[in-house]
């Protein structure tokens, strides 16, 4: 069952609501669990709505809407009565029309202007590390450029740039440990060298949240949230072997034979590999100062995540 029209029945003042655009993705549904765990109300937006998990687990706080960010009058239903308005929304590979640039430069400068002709007094816009309005990739360009549309029609806005985010259900770690488990030498990008800092995709929900509950600075405007760790991807690579207790042979690989597959692998329903994942991977992901502690989370390391994988991958 989902709303298709304005929602109803929500018995909450204008001030607790918060529409979440993406309330189903990977890290939109844990912004919405850890929302109503702060006892806010909550309205989740997608294409897809996953109504009936969270009202069994959360009671009425919770409703859902099926709103395309591409639709004008479906975006101003989802923020109507709303006081604040999460973007979540992604956008990994293009595909027709699609493109990087509807979704996440002109949608979401849609998205925020239908926030505050609302009223809203608070949006938040997800993006991610290292991007970059003047960037040479298309997807790392188009992020940069949604951060400056956003801002320019929600001058209060607050951007979020989350560094890549692990959990057990996630595409990063989980691929790793797949293959680390099958592969006889383990392919690295290009040599290895590339930083990560990998985030917990909880704190960065429980830290999304905080935001939405006016937790910040108020003049603060940018939240990089990357894990206690900085590792090369080598290192990266080499830890989760250690934590698996497999034994591992690391296998440099060019950006250029990746950048081949991923246009391969874009072919292929739900892309294992995509081009943008080839270009994010060329350049350090990095935050620049710890968001996590502004906001009093004390972030979590991958061990967690890969203890998670195995449990769950256990016969
Ligand atoms: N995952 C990471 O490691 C990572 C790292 C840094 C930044 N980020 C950023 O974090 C944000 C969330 O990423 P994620 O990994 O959680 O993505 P995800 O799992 O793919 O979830 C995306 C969400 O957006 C919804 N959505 C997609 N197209 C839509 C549309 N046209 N209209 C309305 N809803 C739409 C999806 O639901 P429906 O398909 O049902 O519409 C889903 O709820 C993105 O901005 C992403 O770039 C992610």
């Amino acid at each position: 069952m989902e709303d298709t029209a304005r929602p109803s029945g929500e018995a909450h003042s204008r001030l607790e609501l918060t529409t979440v655009f993406g309330g189903s993705g990977f890290l939109g549904r844990r912004i919405v669990k850890h929302l109503l765990d702060h006892g806010t109300a909550v309205r989740a937006a997608s294409r897809h709505s996953t109504r009936a998990r969270h009202e069994q687990v959360h009671g009425g706080s919770f409703s859902a809407v099926k709103a395309d960010i591409l639709d004008q009058e479906q975006v101003a239903a989802a923020v109507s009565g709303a006081s604040t308005v999460i973007n979540a929304v992604s956008l990994y590979t293009e595909h027709g029309d699609v493109t990087f640039e509807r979704i996440h430069v002109e949608a979401a400068l849609r998205l925020a202007a239908a926030a505050r002709d609302a009223g809203a007094v608070r949006y938040i816009q997800i993006s991610g590390i290292g991007s970059n309005p003047r960037s040479a990739s298309s997807y790392i360009r188009a992020r940069g450029q949604g951060e400056e549309a956003v801002a320019a029609v929600f001058p209060n806005a607050i951007i979020v740039r989350p560094a890549v985010m692990t959990g057990s259900d996630d595409a990063f770690l989980t691929t790793i440990v797949r293959l680390l488990r099958i592969l006889p030498a383990y392919p690295l990008f290009g040599s290895g060298d590339t930083r990560l800092q990998p985030a917990f995709v909880e704190d960065v929900a429980e830290a999304i949240a905080r935001l939405a509950l006016g937790a910040s600075d108020p003049e603060a405007r940018l939240f990089e949230f990357g894990g206690p760790r900085v590792y090369s991807y080598r290192e990266l690579v080499e830890e989760i072997s250690r934590l698996l207790g497999v034994r591992v042979r690391l296998m440099p690989v060019p950006f250029l034979a990746w950048h081949a597959l991923a246009i391969v692998a874009e072919l292929v329903p739900g892309a294992p590999l995509t081009r943008n994942q080839v270009e994010l991977m060329r350049i350090d992901n990095v935050a620049e100062r710890c968001g996590f502690r502004e906001l009093g989370i004390e972030p979590h390391d991958i061990d967690v995540v890969v203890q998670a994988i195995r449990e769950k991958s256990r016969p």
